[in-house]
């Protein structure tokens, strides 16, 4: 989420600042990328629900923490709810 804002790209809202709150970081990842993510957690997976565009892919970047294994991800900021 963080890398998304930094690049300028004003489309991501990210209104709680990445406090697992707001599901406004809402990402479709890659599917290419699926096994390397960090496990969702009930958490996120609940925030996830309340959007009606969630799919398979469906992540909050604000809960993704970059690495090197991550170098090259490609995520699709997810229609507003
Ligand atoms: S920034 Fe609010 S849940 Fe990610």
């Amino acid at each position: 989420m963080e890398v998304i804002r930094d690049a300028g790209i004003d489309e991501l809202l990210a209104l709680c600042g990445g406090c697992l709150s707001c599901a406004t970081c809402h990402v479709h990842v890659d599917p290419a990328f699926a096994d390397k993510l960090p496990p969702i957690s009930e958490d996120e997976a609940d925030l996830l629900d309340s959007s009606d565009h969630r799919d398979e892919n469906s992540r909050l970047s604000c809960q993704i923490a970059l690495s090197e294994e991550l170098d090259g991800l490609k995520a699709r900021i997810a229609e507003e709810d």
